[in-house]
């Protein structure tokens, strides 16, 4: 089963999606992670990455991305990965610096990018019973995740959380309004550019669970998630029940069941794994 979260920058997806990951027992995805680590590398290797991105950029960034190893590791007593790797090093702090911030946008609106990253994703939602959290994770990347979530909250919140975060990360229990302002001006214009670019824009799938909590507390969002995921579970167990038993009633009485290649088909709609 796969639980898809998508929603804006500093929507507080990633702590979220890892508690409900934890809750259900399920493996867990940043992609987000992902593509800041191709935009890590393109930083490393000093390509410009000023838009339009250029020609040498950008078939460079598509190399990196279809061939260079992108690996998750857990820390020390930590239930889910949070180490990121590329290429076997290891980039988990540097993949969240503002300069990093800045570069991701334009290394992941480009197709080719995200053409072999949605691939590596997609593998893994088959092999796994996961969470996997995003911006395309509903719409693109898992359209038939059986629980999808947007997530979302009012830029100033957002902005308040991630300032509030920084600060603790420097041992602060306060962050200023300048640091605010800032943060908020960058989320605004992420949301802007994760929005209107023209590959896989943010925007929730019609069929998703609209979360707005910009006033409620991680435990309430948590629960609500994994609430709807264990009701999704039901229902498609349910329906697997009742199609199976229709298909026990029609092979008892009746010999002439639907053709074995349509029924193949069928069952390859969906791999073995992730029922
Ligand atoms: O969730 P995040 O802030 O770590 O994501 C980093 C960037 O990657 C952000 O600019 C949006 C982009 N992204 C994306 O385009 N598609 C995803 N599935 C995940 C992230």
């Amino acid at each position: 089963m796969i639980v898809a979260i998508d929603g804006p920058a500093g929507s507080g997806k990633s702590t979220i999606a890892r508690l409900v990951a934890c809750e259900l027992g399920f493996s867990y995805l940043d992609t987000g992670a992902m593509y800041r680590a191709v935009a890590w590398r393109a930083l490393e290797e000093q390509l410009d990455l000023s838009s339009p991105l250029p020609e040498e950029s950008t078939k460079r960034i598509r190399e990196i991305a279809q061939t260079e190893r992108i690996d998750f590791g857990f820390a020390d007593g930590e239930p889910l990965p949070s180490k990121v790797f590329i290429d076997g090093k290891d980039v988990t702090e540097q993949i969240r610096t503002p300069e990093c911030d800045r570069a991701v946008s334009p290394v992941s609106a480009d197709p080719g990018v995200r053409t072999a990253l949605i691939q590596q994703q997609k593998r893994f939602g088959m092999e796994h019973n996961a969470v996997l959290e995003g911006r395309d994770i509903g719409t693109v990347v898992f359209p038939d995740a059986e629980c999808k979530v947007f997530l979302t909250a009012s830029s100033r919140e957002r902005a308040r959380r991630r300032a509030l975060q920084n600060a603790a990360k420097a041992g602060r229990d306060t962050a200023t309004d300048a640091e605010v302002e800032a943060i908020h001006n960058d989320i605004l214009r992420r949301d802007e550019y994760d929005s209107t670019r023209e590959v896989s824009p943010l925007t929730p799938a019609a069929d998703s669970y609209l979360l707005d909590s910009t006033d409620m507390a991680i435990d309430e969002v948590v629960a609500v998630i994994v609430e709807l995921a264990r009701e999704r579970q039901r229902q498609s167990q349910q329906v697997g029940k009742t199609s199976k038993s229709a298909a026990e009633q029609v092979s008892k009485t009746s010999k002439s069941a639907r053709p074995a290649s349509r029924r193949q088909n069928k069952s390859e709609a969906k791999p073995a794994s992730r029922r």
